[in-house]
């Protein structure tokens, strides 16, 4: 990775975690940068969303260890970890909404308990989420009024709304049709423009979300194959990430064309 990129923001060293006597990690070493959008791949059941949830503090390596902001997550109070996981973001597969409320307050809701923001400002930074998910006219609806994808929108314009240092993505566009998750993707990208924020992102939609990404690594049998950029990732010599790139990625290949100006309209 080249030095011009940012600090590291998350670094998991060696980090083992069994459930039972299942071995899930083996010692996972990963480094995401202040900045980036890293990429985490690989087959199901292999471990991708128990690394995020070690990223987020939700669970505790059993070995190694897992630094958000240069604090090892282990060793700081519940205090302080609350006050990291104000910096996070989080679209997890469901949205996860609230049925009873509208659109308006599911994205209101993190202001109104996490900050002691005015009315006003809540409603301006509300709104200015719901525009730029396209979502302005949908403030006043309810979750079941809307199609998948807007309601990932709305999970998405909630996970933004306290100005997230990093945000998490799990597999967003589960459900969605190809046209609905390239949409996501192309949100994604606007807000990741305008906000800047750090990406951490296991998706499946591996040939739509390759390009957006500044690192890409592979979990496989237990640990981190490579992490690497996406022209560096389909050029690999390790066979972990060359069996990966040949089954998963194929059809990046053929799709390049269409796909080519998905990110450039925006
Ligand atoms: N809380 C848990 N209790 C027991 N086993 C778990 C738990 N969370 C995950 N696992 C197991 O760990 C493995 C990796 O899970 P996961 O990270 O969810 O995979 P994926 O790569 O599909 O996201 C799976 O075999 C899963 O069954
Ligand atoms: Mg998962």
């Amino acid at each position: 990775m080249s030095e011009e990129q940012g600090n590291v923001v998350i670094e998991l060293a060696d980090v083992d975690k069994y459930f039972g006597r299942q071995h899930v990690l083996k010692g996972v070493n990963l480094q995401v940068r202040e900045g980036t959008t890293t990429l985490i791949v690989g087959a199901s059941g292999q471990g991708k969303s128990v690394i995020l949830k070690h990223m987020l503090g939700l669970i505790k390596p059993d070995g190694g260890k897992v630094e958000v902001f240069g604090k090892d997550l282990a060793r700081i109070s519940k205090k302080e970890l609350k006050e990291i996981r104000t910096q996070f973001g989080v679209l997890f597969q469901n949205a996860a909404l609230f049925d009873s409320m509208t659109v308006y307050d599911n994205v209101a809701l993190p202001l109104r308990e996490r900050t002691a923001a005015s009315a006003e400002k809540i409603r301006d930074n509300v709104m200015e989420k719901l525009a730029m998910m396209d979502l302005e006219n949908a403030g006043e609806k309810y979750p079941a009024q809307l199609s998948g994808g807007m309601q990932k929108r709305v999970g998405l314009a909630r996970a933004l709304v306290l100005s997230p240092k990093i945000v998490f993505f799990d597999e967003p566009t589960t459900g969605l049709d190809v046209h609905k998750s390239n949409e996501i993707y192309r949100l994604f990208y606007r807000t990741q423009e305008k906000l800047k924020y750090t990406a951490v992102i296991v998706s499946h939609d591996v040939p739509k979300i390759f390009k957006l990404a500044d690192a890409v690594a592979l979990i496989a049998d237990g640990v981190i194959q490579g992490c690497m950029s996406p022209e560096r990732f389909q050029l690999s010599d390790n066979p972990r990430i060359r069996d990966f790139v040949e089954t998963t990625m194929g059809p990046i290949y053929s799709s390049e064309k269409e796909e080519s100006s998905l990110y450039e309209t925006v």
